[in-house]
Order: C-alpha cells, then structure tokens, then sequence
C-alpha cells in the first residue's frame, strides 16, 4: 500500500510496515531532501495554470568546473506543458483576463507552430475557453496531432511570407476579430509576454540566486523571456548584472546589437526550433538597448553540448536550450573566473527526439561531426 504525503506530494511504498517514529522520520528526511532541492514542502496548487512556474534552478556542475565559472540552468522544461512558454501563454491570457478583453466561454486565437500554441491549448483547457491555432501546412503531423489531442481546433494554412495576407498570423488576427469574444494573443508584439517574465522568472532568478547573478543569456524567438528577465535582473541588480543576447545562425539580432541598431544582416540557417528572429519584436523592443552584446551560436556547437549535457549531467533538452549552454559557457568565460551565470532551461528533447537522436537526420545536415565520438553512442535513431 502507498501513502501519499500531501504536503510533498511523494509517495512512499508499504510504510504500513514501519513503526510509526521511524515513518515520522523518514517523512521529514524526505521534506528535508525536497526542501534542499527548493521544493516549497507544504503548498498544493490550483490546476495546469497554479503549476507554471516556480521551476528549479540547476546548477550545471560539469560544465561550471571546466570554465572555472557558476554556470545555472532555470529549469523550464518542468513546466506543466513541458517548455518555457506556459509562462508566456499563461501571461497573455490573464492579461486579456485583467483588461476584460475575454469572457467566460471565450475563443483564444494564436498563431504559432509551437511551444505557445501547446501551453496555450493546456490554459484554455484550464480555464474553460476555446482555442484556435493557425499555423503553417508545412508542420509536422505530429505537431497537429498533439495541438488536437490537447482539445485545440487547429488550421494549417499556406506557409507564406510575413508579407503576405493569407500569412498565418494575419489569418489568426483576422479570425479572431471577425468573431465574438475572442482574442488573438498575438505573443511576438503583446507585451504581456515579457510581463509574464518580468513578473515570475526574473524575481524567482533573483532569489534563487541570492541576487547574485552577474550574467544573464539567451537565445529569443519573441524576445519575452530575454526582456522580461534581463529588465528584472538589471533593476534589481542596479544595472550590474549583464544581459547578453544569444543567436543561432540566419537570425539578424547579432548584427543589429553589435551594430548599435545600424545593421539588419542574415546568413545561414540554424537546426534550432522557436528561436532566431527577422526584426525587433515590441518584446525585444522593450529591451534592446540595455542588452550588454550578442553573438552567434554555430548549430555544431549547439549539437556537441546537447549530447554532453545529456552525458554529463543527465539531461535530455532541446536544441534551443542547448544553444543557451553553450552562450551561457562563452559568456562566463567572458566574465571571468567565479562569475554566476544563469541560462534557460527552454524544454525538452523529446519533441524533437526523431531529429536530434537520428543519424541519417544528422547526416543530412552535415551535423554527425559535430557530435564527439565518445557521445555518438547516443544518436540510436537511424
Ligand atoms: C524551444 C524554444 N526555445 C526558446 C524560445 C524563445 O522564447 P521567447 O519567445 O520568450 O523568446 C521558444 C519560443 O517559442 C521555444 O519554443
């Protein structure tokens, strides 16, 4: 028989079995592990949406003792829909909550082909609205089959330019005001996005760390979690902690922050999902001119510490957070010796798995170099 610790949430197998005092034990020697892992012991809460939030911050031990740095990953592949974007998709709603823009029974509209569209799909499950998903023909089954079983209507759409009207995002805007109560949440210019992070994931950073943080990175795709959580960090910090900016190939932020705004270049393209922008987004745009530099992140680089994070220190992340690693690993080495840094943890690998792991994928991409031959053990997937 299990017994269910209500305040930890552990289960602990056939205690029947023990006596009482040593039971008692046990259960605070268990509250004590979980406290020390920054587990609150003695809360429940409400649902999908009381469960955002509040990640881990996990210290990357390997990787801190070869730069001779702090380096830490915020752990946002445990939110409840699996990435960083429950934070994003919860803020939007609740904003249009706030500004009474929705009522009850009401129709959230977004276009996306991602990460939002799933943590937008669990919320409006949670909070009994309709969801409504455009996004491009060109996506997977299995980003459609997912979005679906999660109670989501979705349209996939001609995969053409921004330009163009029938773009999906236009699609979605369109839907949405040609409907009753509804919304088009619209997270690469709704602010509300950055809001979320300046309003969770900075202040958990902050004391998580103890305020001490002297550098903050990561990659963008809307710019919400980088300018939310480096507008939080830099007021907190009096301007001392520094925000940098990470990129992968084919996006134009490295060129335009190097540049002072000057300069809007691209070149190549990149294997990472959600991440890399062709303009300044009103997030970012919240924040641009306090980030303290940016540079590119080659996907060979990206791929080699995929593979090491999940050899090292047991974890299976996307490619975006593996881009992060790897910024986070150049810029302690930028800050020196005992410098803290800390990076986002953006979801797991599991979405990605048949690419990521498969080598005939690998090859085609002229990545299956990139992973060190000691680690190749690990690309099982033909
Ligand atoms: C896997 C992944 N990483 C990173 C990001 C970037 O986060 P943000 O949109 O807050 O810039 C996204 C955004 O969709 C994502 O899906």
């Amino acid at each position: 028989m299990a017994m269910h610790d209500s305040r930890n949430g552990l289960y602990l197998s056939h205690v029947p079995n023990l006596s009482s005092t040593r039971t008692t034990t046990m259960l605070s020697s268990l509250r004590l592990a979980a406290r020390s892992r920054g587990f609150a012991t003695h809360s429940t809460v409400q649902g999908f949406n009381g469960a955002v939030g509040n990640t881990p911050l996990i210290y990357l031990k390997g990787l801190s003792e070869k730069t001779g740095a702090h380096i830490y990953g915020k752990a946002e592949f445990q939110n409840p829909g699996g990435s960083v974007k429950d934070r994003a998709a919860l803020g939007l709603v609740q904003d249009a909550e706030e500004q009474g823009l929705i009522k009850p029974g009401g129709t959230i509209v977004e276009g996306t082909a991602g990460n939002t569209g799933i943590g937008l799909a669990h919320v409006c499950r949670a909070k009994g609205y309709k969801c409504v998903i455009y996004m491009p023909n060109t996506q997977s089954q299995e980003k459609i089959d997912l979005l679906r079983m999660l109670g989501a209507d979705v349209r996939p759409v001609p995969a053409v330019a921004f330009e163009n009207p029938l773009n999906y995002n236009h699609q979605a805007r369109e839907f949405a005001e040609s409907i009753e109560n509804a919304i088009w949440t619209n997270q690469f210019d709704n602010t509300a996005n950055a809001k979320a992070h300046y309003l969770t994931t900075g202040p958990e950073i902050w004391e998580q760390t103890q305020g001490r943080v002297d550098g903050f990175i990561c990659a963008t795709g809307t710019g919400g979690t980088l300018a939310g959580v480096g507008k939080y960090l830099k007021e907190k910090s009096d301007g001392r902690a520094q925000i940098w900016l990470a990129d992968p190939p084919g996006s134009v932020l490295t060129s335009y922050v190097t540049s002072g705004g000057k300069l809007i270049e691209r070149s190549g393209s990149s294997i990472t999902e959600g991440i890399g922008q062709g303009r300044i987004t009103d997030n970012l745009a919240t924040f641009i001119n306090d980030i303290s530099g940016a540079f590119t992140v080659p996907d060979e680089k990206s791929i080699a510490t995929l593979y090491e994070l999940l050899d090292t220190e047991g974890l299976y992340l996307g490619a975006s957070t593996a881009l992060n690693v790897v910024a986070a690993v150049e810029l302690a080495q930028k800050l020196g010796r005992g410098s803290r840094v800390v990076t986002i943890l953006c979801d797991g690998a599991y979405r990605y798995q048949s690419r990521l792991f498969s080598k005939k994928w690998l090859e085609s991409k002229g990545l299956e170099d990139a992973i060190p031959s000691h680690l190749k053990k690990y690309a099982v997937l033909d």
